[in-house]
């Protein structure tokens, strides 16, 4: 039996950090922001005392509450994040600590943008083969606390945010995770998104500190090029796989980094804008977050039916993307 989505949650921070507050601190301004990416504003976790696990802990009990079911129901929880609490335990552990979750095992996956991609196919292999009847997947990341608020070139485009879904067996076939194609390419793709410092090759000191080792660094032209031809080859793949064709497809759900390679992805599949999901506008790129927050959003505005067709794609660090199809129950 394939593995279907059962409960959607979200969790967006509640202080704002706008193109005009940008505008401040930088030299940026709002029109520059809006027509190259789309983005208007973002969230951030500001609260020093709260991190990645905070938003997680706070998504895994909507879901809960959405489901109607005990926290020690769950089997596994999969945490997707490239800004976890800390390098151990993983930031899974803590969400299990927060929901009590205490008959689920519990670890992190990290594919950047494409974690919550990864971290769901992984979850419906173990339902799929019947190993666990319940596993909760969450995207989160706290990437304000990777960002260099000096650097425009990075500052403008990210965010913070968390959503999940708990999957179970599909009550009938022919619904639920349906396909799914996953790839990553570090050859090209190593050096073109990366936080350098912290890791076991340049672990943290007064000189990775002085050369701003722990923020990201991205080449934006490199990592847009290969991510507005690598989005739509793969949308294109899980149509052509699956018998799609752009009528049969309810949502194009992208992950959020550019509204700018959202369209060219929508354009190649030749889908109308109405079924394109976007709120890059509001939360900016939340990298793990944002695939499972558009899901939520969907969800709770009473989008998804059953026989719904969703087809889910990402690019991200790495490179790393994929597409998946879901025919909704
Ligand atoms: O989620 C993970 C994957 N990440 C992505 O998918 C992000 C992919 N990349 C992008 O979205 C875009 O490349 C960016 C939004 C990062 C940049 O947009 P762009 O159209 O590629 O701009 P650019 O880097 O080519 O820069 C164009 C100009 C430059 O000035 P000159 O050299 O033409 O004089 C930049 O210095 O815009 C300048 N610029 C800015 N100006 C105002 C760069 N950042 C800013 C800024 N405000 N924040």
């Amino acid at each position: 039996m394939k593995a279907a989505i059962t409960a959607t949650a979200k969790y967006l921070p509640p202080d704002i950090l706008s193109n005009h507050d940008l505008e401040l601190m930088l030299d940026t301004n709002d029109e520059w922001i809006r027509s190259r990416t789309g983005i208007s504003e973002r969230r951030i976790l500001k609260d020093p005392e709260k991190a990645t696990s905070y938003m997680c802990g706070e998504v895994g009990k909507q879901l809960l509450a959405k489901r109607g079911i005990e926290a020690s129901e769950i089997e596994l929880i999969i945490v997707a994040t490239m800004t976890p609490d800390m390098f151990f335990p993983a930031t899974a552990c803590f969400t299990q600590s927060i929901i009590g979750a205490t008959n689920a095992w519990a670890f992190d996956l990290n594919a950047a943008c494409s974690g919550f991609l990864y971290a769901l196919n992984v979850a419906s292999s173990f339902i799929e083969t019947g190993v666990h009847k319940k596993v909760m997947v969450i995207g989160a990341d706290k990437m304000s606390s990777v960002i260099d608020y000096t650097d425009r070139s990075t500052a403008i485009l990210f965010g913070d945010g968390a959503g999940g879904v708990i999957l179970e067996p599909a009550k009938e076939e022919g619904y639920g995770i349906l396909d799914a194609r996953l790839y990553a390419d570090g050859a090209n793709g190593k050096d073109h998104l990366l936080m350098t410092g912290g890791g076991s090759r340049n672990p943290a000191s007064h000189e990775t500190i002085d050369k701003k080792m722990h923020y990201i660094y991205q080449d934006g032209r490199q990592v847009f090029k290969a991510a507005v031809t690598s989005m739509a080859e793969v949308a294109g793949e899980i149509m052509s796989r699956n018998n799609l064709c752009a009528e049969d497809i309810d949502y194009l759900v992208p992950h959020q980094a550019n509204q700018r390679i959202i369209n060219a992805t929508a354009e190649r599949m030749g889908l109308d804008e109405k079924k394109v999901v976007s709120n890059v506008a509001s939360y900016g790129n939340t990298t793990a977050g944002t695939i499972p927050i558009c899901l939520a959003e969907l969800d709770e505005a009473g989008k998804l039916h059953t026989g719904s067709n969703l087809v889910l794609v990402s690019f991200g660090a790495g490179y790393t993307w994929g597409g998946i199809y879901i025919k909704w129950q």
